[in-house]
């Protein structure tokens, strides 16, 4: 059976138009350089394992509005990545990065925006809405996206260039920069939904396996893939002598270790009494991607 997420990519592609609406008037360019870089694409994998997760503890309502708040953050997280000051990159989601369509100034602020509308976006909701859950999904996003998180983990991945580094410190910076959104989606999922202890706490540890085979992959793929396959430059990892896995192992070496950490996310699947099929699924492909 093949694996077919266009149901989802279209939940959430309907969703963000829904809750970040196109606005003319005297913002219109901040609005404007936002939707660019959301609407050019992107595979939705943080809130498809959001929503995955929560349907599988059984949750029934809408949670658009954290499907939202993840993407958001992680849309800002890309803008501000392709930054001159960061990897400098022009191309992102097949299309020129947002600096080079909106100048750094507004491009910097369109992030910013991203970051501040997601949290304005999964408060309003929980505001709205009453129960912890919704606002400890919101929590734990500012968690994994902040200083302990993603934040940190783009920081050391910085302090590392043109540096050697040993693999528990490319751990740490893979972990973070991007394990940490990865994990946050499958957990706050779970706990969106209602899951028990242990449904959440297995989740999260899913999404922390996949978290770091999405990032090894992601390494691979810089040095292996095509601009137009990619959508994003290739060798950017070489150009700015980053640590990556190829650093440490070959490529089959690191599909082998992708493959072992895979193998071990599905197998706690398997602890959940829910249907995981796909979350399995996913776990497979995500170890074939080719973007
Ligand atoms: C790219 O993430 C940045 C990393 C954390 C490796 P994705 O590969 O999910 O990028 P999009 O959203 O599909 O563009
Ligand atoms: C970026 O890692 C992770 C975040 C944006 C938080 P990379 O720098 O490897 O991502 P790409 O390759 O530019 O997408
Ligand atoms: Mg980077
Ligand atoms: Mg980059
Ligand atoms: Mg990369």
């Amino acid at each position: 059976m093949t694996l077919d997420l266009s149901e989802y990519i279209t939940q959430v592609n309907v969703a963000l138009n829904e809750y970040l609406p196109k606005r003319a008037g005297y913002f219109k360019t901040i609005y404007d350089a936002m939707h660019y870089s959301l609407e050019a694409g992107g595979k939705r994998i943080r809130p498809i394992l959001m929503q995955l997760c929560y349907e599988v503890v059984g949750g029934k309502e809408s949670i658009d509005a954290y499907l939202c708040g993840i993407e958001m953050i992680h849309t800002y997280s890309l803008i501000h990545d392709d930054l001159p000051a960061m990897d400098n990159d022009d191309y992102r989601r097949g299309k020129l990065t947002n600096h080079k369509v909106f100048g750094e100034a507004v491009a910097i602020l369109a992030g910013d925006g991203l970051l501040t509308e997601a949290f304005h976006i999964m408060l309003g909701d929980a505001l709205a809405h009453g129960g912890i859950e919704r606002l400890h999904a919101a929590y734990l996003l500012s968690e994994a996206s902040g200083v302990e998180g993603m934040i940190g983990g783009q920081v050391l991945d910085m302090e590392s260039e043109n540096k050697e580094i040993d693999l528990e410190t490319l751990n740490m910076i893979h972990l973070n920069k991007t394990g940490a959104l990865i994990a946050a989606a499958t957990k706050m999922g779970a706990i969106l939904g209602g899951g028990s202890a242990r449904e959440i706490s297995l989740l999260e540890a899913y999404g922390k396996y996949i978290g770091k085979v999405f990032q090894i992959v992601d390494d691979i793929l810089d040095a292996t893939s095509t601009m137009e396959e990619l959508g994003k430059p290739i060798g950017s990892d070489v150009e700015n002598h980053k640590n990556t896995y190829l650093r440490f192992y070959s490529i089959e070496e690191c599909y082998q270790i992708a493959e072992d950490l895979t193998q071990k996310a599905v197998a706690l699947l398997n602890q959940i009494d829910g249907d995981t099929k796909i979350l399995e699924q996913i776990a497979m492909e995500l170890i074939k991607r080719r973007n």
